[in-house]
């Protein structure tokens, strides 16, 4: 089957500026561009503070770069801004973010929230209690224990799974999970995983699995994107990358990647010296320049 290219992001660039200190600048992503085809897991790798979230911000229209395109089905939606467009884009975009609790509004039950999809997106659909239903049916809920309770009441694993149901319901293009499974234990993790991968194949979804577990990334991703302080610094196939890594960052994470299911240690998140080190010669040394592909579907970041 053709790959077919439904979101593209071209020389994406995003500079904050904190005001409070005579206008601070933090460059959060520096001239990312990468392609994700329709009905593939992509998975967007990198230590915490490399830029991960907010290209997944940017792509949901929450935050507008500083630099570069975004192209959504071949359209140009940079600078789609009025209620109507971006409601009609989350229609086909949608995100889980880390924290699922704060996904729900706690003062509703989940039959209420559910029926709000509705009424916010597809007001003319008739037969909603059979569709929401299906959809929880689907991520193996059970719509009579769950649709009569409140957000409170169940477990994160639950409340991912909802949230994974509420995008089946919307029947989304593209939906961005940023560290989705991080808060949960390692029995609850390979479920929602692998239920979230069937559900992609089966939908034609495409998901942006972004975390800093290259692990999970092999084990979801038919892409990969590896991320290094703001630059994209290797992409493509993900058996490729994890076969033959030829950044210095990438290497080293495949050198210190814990077993599947593990917490990864937050202390671990700082980069060692001896990788900044590493980095930098590299930029320095190789006689390549730019972003350069190694093999066919596999690029890499030369210079900096
Ligand atoms: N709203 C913001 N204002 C200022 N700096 C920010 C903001 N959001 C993120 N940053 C900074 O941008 C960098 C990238 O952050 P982020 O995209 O959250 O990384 P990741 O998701 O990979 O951990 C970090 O240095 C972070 O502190
Ligand atoms: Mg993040």
């Amino acid at each position: 089957m053709e790959n077919k290219c439904i979101m593209q992001v071209e020389h994406l660039t995003k500079v904050f500026t904190s005001g409070i200190i005579a206008g601070e600048k933090t460059v959060a992503v520096k001239d990312v561009s990468f392609k994700m085809d329709q009905g593939k897991v992509i998975s967007l790798i990198g230590e915490s503070g490399s830029g991960k979230t907010t290209i997944g911000r940017i792509i949901l229209k929450l935050l507008k770069p500083t630099e570069g395109k975004l192209y959504y089905n071949g359209e140009d939606i940079t600078n789609i801004n009025s209620k109507q467009e971006k409601k009609e884009y989350y229609k086909k975009v949608q995100a889980i973010f880390q924290d699922p609790f704060s996904s729900f509004n706690p003062l509703f039950r989940i039959d209420r929230i559910f029926n709000m999809v509705f009424s916010s997106f597809m007001k003319d659909v008739k037969d909603r209690k059979t569709l929401i239903e299906q959809s929880l049916e689907s991520v193996n809920l059970n719509p009579k224990r769950i649709l009569n309770k409140f957000p409170h009441q169940l477990s994160g694993g639950q409340l991912q799974r909802l949230l994974i149901a509420r995008a089946l319901l919307l029947d989304v293009d593209i939906l961005i999970a940023d560290e989705l499974i991080s808060m949960l234990d390692a029995s609850t993790r390979i479920g929602v995983l692998n239920l979230l991968v069937e559900l992609c194949k089966k939908n034609g979804m495409t998901v942006l699995f972004i975390t800093h577990d290259l692990n999970l990334g092999y084990y979801i991703s038919d892409t990969t994107l590896i991320m290094y302080k703001g630059r994209l610094v290797e992409r493509g196939d993900t058996k490729k990358i994890y076969k033959n890594p030829v950044h210095p960052y990438t290497k080293m994470l495949f050198e210190s990647v814990p077993e599947i299911g593990n917490k990864w240690d937050k202390e671990e998140l700082f980069l060692p010296e001896t990788v900044i080190q590493d980095v930098k010669k590299f930029y320095q040394t190789n006689s390549e320049q730019g972003f350069k592909e190694v093999e066919p579907d596999h690029m890499v970041l030369f210079s900096d």
